[in-house]
């Protein structure tokens, strides 16, 4: 459920029109739902509430300060991959022991920081980086908490480039070798083994991988305690739980809530806390991106429906092939035409498309376009690509509306380039 809907023949985000927020703020721009948000959150949250359990919000769904502020105000926690999530993550106030840091390629100067802020686990992905967060940790002289992302080679049945479970796939350490690296890691006096971790891939619709994917994890787990001593207290089962797009089916927070407690507590391992880190669900049909559309045009059989937003605001559709639902924010009246039609951005690329082959209503030159479900993997994945800045964000609560990032100016695009001497002399 989302709280962007038809009032008054408009399509509004909250209380606030669409077609307002693109007159005072401009387009391409991305509008987030604040009631929205909370409502995935809480929901999400409900479907846990069998089990003690802790919610990393995976923050590269999503990165924008209102989001990581309004979701830290709720308890969550934190899933970063990097020093500069790491950094966002605590700027927006989330408390250090409720983070997770996963990612397969962690630099020293990240995990002496991770170190430093005090997190809840790093969770390690290969006995290389074993060794240097190790290292790292005797340097600072302190304990790292550790966890190991294994492997538990489930197929997601996903997409190929957002499965991460399988064991082709680089992620993770596989489940025959973590035996191994659980004893390695429980020798080194620098380390404190606290948990065992997956996460098998994005956009998922079935809960047969997740509930597949913890009992193979939780199973290790306890073979791990038995063996090694290791004090496992976390199964970190990773994010992955998808949202419609279109068709699709996708298990409710409250199926897969229910599904993976009961296979938690079916294998008896109710000591042990349950984190997931959950990105998509939360924040995806939370915004939608606004734009404008700026020409028609025909080549042959096919027509054009040219906006201000481009691949380098949303590249979903261009990556994956996505496929996001378009909306005209004033639809016609009853019985207004349809046409099929491509929906294009300016970039200068044929695979620069936000749809192709939709059916949608007639649509004018100026008319306003909502794509929705943009609210995660949106912003966050977009680029300046063709020297275009980058587009606002709104939080609509309400009747309020509050722009959360500013459309990047152009003077932006050259922040941080200089000149080489030989050029600049000649200037
Ligand atoms: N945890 C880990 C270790 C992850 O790698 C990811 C996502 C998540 C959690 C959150 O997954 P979620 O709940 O959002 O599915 N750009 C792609 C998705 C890439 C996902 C990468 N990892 C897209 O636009 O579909």
């Amino acid at each position: 459920m989302d709280h962007f809907h038809l009032e008054k023949g408009e399509l509004c985000c909250e209380g606030v029109p669409l077609r307002a927020i693109a007159e005072r703020v401009g387009t391409p721009c991305y509008v987030y739902s604040d009631a929205t948000l909370r409502r995935h959150y809480e929901v999400f949250e409900e479907g846990l509430a069998r089990l003690p359990h802790l919610i990393c919000y995976s923050v590269k769904a999503n990165t924008s300060r209102a989001i990581l502020s309004t979701l830290a105000r709720l308890g969550a926690g934190a899933d970063v991959v990097s020093g500069g999530e790491l950094w966002r993550a605590l700027e927006a106030g989330i408390p250090p022991e409720r983070i997770v840091f996963s990612g397969i390629g962690k630099r020293g100067e990240e995990i002496r920081r991770a170190l430093a802020a005090g997190i809840l686990m790093l969770n390690v992905e290969s006995e290389a980086e074993l060794g240097r967060i190790a290292e790292e940790a005797r340097a600072l002289k302190v304990r790292a908490p550790i966890s190991l992302r294994v492997n538990p080679d489930v197929d997601p049945e996903t997409h190929p480039y957002i499965a991460t479970g399988l064991r082709d796939n680089k992620f993770g350490i596989a489940m025959e070798k973590a035996r191994s690296v659980y004893a390695a890691a429980v020798a080194l006096p620098e380390l404190e083994v606290k948990g065992i971790d997956c996460h098998i891939g994005s956009q998922l619709t079935k809960v047969a991988p997740f509930v597949d994917s913890v009992r193979r994890i939780v199973h290790l787990a306890q073979e791990v305690r038995a063996t090694t001593g290791a004090a496992i207290r976390y199964i970190d089962i990773g994010g992955g739980l998808g949202i419609r797009y279109s068709e699709e089916t996708p298990p409710t927070p409250e199926d897969y809530g229910r599904a993976v407690s009961e296979v938690v507590a079916q294998l008896g391992t109710l000591d042990m806390t349950l984190v997931t880190e959950p990105g998509r669900v939360i924040v995806g049909n939370a915004g939608v991106l606004l734009t404008r559309v700026l020409y028609l045009k025909s080549n042959g059989q096919k027509r054009f429906v040219i906006v201000d937003a481009a691949m380098n605001d949303l590249i979903r559709p261009t990556l994956y092939g996505s496929f996001h639902q378009i909306r005209k924010v004033v639809p016609g009246p009853a019985g207004t035409p349809r046409a099929t039609v491509d929906v294009v951005g300016p970039i200068c690329e044929s695979g620069d498309f936000l749809a192709r082959d939709r059916e949608l209503e007639e649509v004018a030159q100026g008319d306003l376009l909502a794509v929705l479900s943009a609210g995660a993997y949106g912003y966050a994945m977009s680029s300046n690509y063709n020297s275009r800045p980058r587009a606002a964000e709104v939080m609509v609560r309400g009747s309020e509306l509050a722009i959360v990032r500013e459309r990047e100016a152009v003077e932006d695009l050259t922040r941080g380039e200089r000149l080489p001497p030989w050029l600049a002399a000649s200037r």
